[in-house]
């Protein structure tokens, strides 16, 4: 063999190689701009493609229908709550004094604590003064109108240095929520930029408590360590416990026994006491009720070395029982308020991991229904449809799974139907090998992330979006407002 066969040879084995790997690489590249209407391949879930309801069957597609932006909270009336929240990149002290470089929201993080009564028109003014990759708000697990849903790319443009933005919305569902960056969300939630909104009266029993990791030190409300509430003895506590962070966390109340009274904004039916912890998904909030016993008690975040005392002088001290509570079973039964076995819609959210590339990136990268971002189904539902969702996990590391601008109800885990209280979620914790199925109402038009809110993996591809047939965006997911919402 010559020299010259040789040469040719290698370099036909090169080009046999890397000719597929340099195929994939370019087929994985995203966009510097687009859409996020036209992301991935549409999937009707067995109903038609036509705006109508798919109750009337068949129609005509009216595509170009309604713009998102269109799709917003009252534009008229004095709000009832009424804030402006400015935006900071900034080197600050966490509440027990640690420093952090991070994000604050009128100079403090958590951000201030949005109140609002059932009925009442808030109106958040947000400010960038100086957020170098732009900032937005988003309500998590408000389901509010689209246009106020904050996601940058697909609801607005990120709001830039100098810039402002209004959120108006009606605060209808008394509940336990929280605010936070759509822009850049895996870097900017984690250093600081969210805060708490709670809907319905302030109890005097009234203890919230968001949970947020802040360059590996967790906190309560921004104090690592252990704290104290002062309550007298006898009061009903209703603690509101939030996890802001990117993982799952047992909490719970210790030296009492205590009520699971919400999940995720939602009331549970028929509560029973129980001892036993909660599992708090990341994104998920839970309300915790008991009367404060004469010794006091104490909520326990993960681990003791993470409390918050609530009582009079010193509360019990000491690590979370191994039992934990199961909204499968949790509560009683009772009317959902609509026929999931009627759904026009069932769709499948199968989630995997495979090696590839993503935006060129080698690397194992999530996928949806065997697809990897962008290419993934874009979940498609007409207004007034009943859906069906089946969400299974295969991918081995849990997720919590996060819908915007609904709240879905659990029917079965495992193929295990829910007899419990009827289980309400906007963030639901689907561990690895589990598979859930979840029901609701697509009574909320627009254009919808459905993503997990393990952030990072947000940002590696485990996020799409339910879109509602007709809907269109004017916002680009890059393009000039830089975009980005992960
Ligand atoms: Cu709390 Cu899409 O987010
Ligand atoms: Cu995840």
């Amino acid at each position: 063999m010559s020299k010259r066969t040789g040469r040719l040879i290698a370099l036909g084995v090169a080009l046999a190689v890397l000719a597929p790997l340099g195929y994939l690489w370019a087929t994985s590249l995203v966009p510097n701009d687009y859409s996020a209407a036209e992301m991935g391949y549409a999937d009707y879930g067995g109903g038609p493609d036509s705006g109508g309801h798919a109750h009337k069957g068949g129609g005509h597609a009216h595509h170009g229908g309604t713009s998102v932006a269109d799709l917003t909270g009252p534009r008229t009336g004095t709000p009832d709550v009424d804030v402006t929240l400015t935006a900071r990149k900034a080197t600050y002290q966490l509440a027990s004094g640690e420093t952090v470089d991070g994000y604050t929201l009128n100079g403090t993080s958590p951000g201030p604590l949005i109140r609002a009564q059932v009925g009442d028109l808030v109106q958040v003014t947000l400010v960038n003064d100086n957020v170098p990759d732009g900032a937005t708000l988003h309500w998590h697990g408000i389901d509010v109108p689209n246009a106020e849903d904050g996601v940058a790319g697909v609801t607005q443009d990120a709001v830039p240095i100098g810039g402002t933005h209004v959120y108006r919305f009606l605060a209808d569902q008394a509940g336990t929520y929280w605010y936070h960056s759509h822009q850049v969300s895996s870097e900017l939630v984690k250093g600081g930029l969210f805060g708490t909104i709670v809907i319905g009266p302030q109890t005097p029993g009234e203890v919230i408590a968001a949970i947020h990791t802040y360059d590996g030190k967790r906190t309560i409300n921004g104090r690592t360590g252990t704290q104290q509430v002062d309550l007298p003895a006898g009061t009903t506590a209703r603690v509101r416990v939030i996890n802001t962070d990117n993982a799952i966390l047992r909490v719970g109340l210790i030296g009492t026994q205590s009520r699971v009274v919400a999940v995720d904004g939602r009331n549970v039916n028929n509560p029973t006491p129980v001892t036993a912890a909660f599992p708090l998904a990341a994104g998920a909030r839970v309300d915790l009720e008991a009367v404060v016993p004469p010794g006091g008690m104490r909520l326990v975040a993960g681990s003791a070395a993470l409390s918050l005392g609530i009582g009079s002088g010193s509360a019990p001290s000491g690590e979370l029982p191994a039992e934990t509570v199961d909204l499968l079973t949790y509560g009683a039964a009772a009317p959902l308020g609509f026929d999931p076995a009627a759904a026009d819609r069932n769709f499948e959210y199968r989630i995997g991991r495979r090696p590839g590339f993503l935006d060129g990136r080698p690397g194992l990268w999530w996928t949806i229904n065997g697809k990897k971002f962008p290419d993934v189904p874009m979940y498609m539902v007409a207004e007034g449809d009943v859906v069906r969702m089946t969400i299974s996990n295969t991918s081995g590391q849990a997720h919590p799974m996060h819908l915007h601008g609904h709240h879905a109800v659990v029917l079965s885990r495992n193929g295990v139907a829910a007899s419990g209280s009827p289980w309400w979620v906007d963030t639901l914790e689907v561990g690895n090998d589990e598979t859930y199925e979840i029901a609701f109402v697509a009574d909320n038009p627009g254009l919808w992330m459905d993503h997990c809110h393990n952030l990072p993996h947000a940002t590696e591809g485990l996020m799409t979006h339910l879109m509602y047939v007709g809907v269109t965006t004017p916002y680009r997911i890059g393009g000039p407002a830089g975009n980005e919402p992960e």
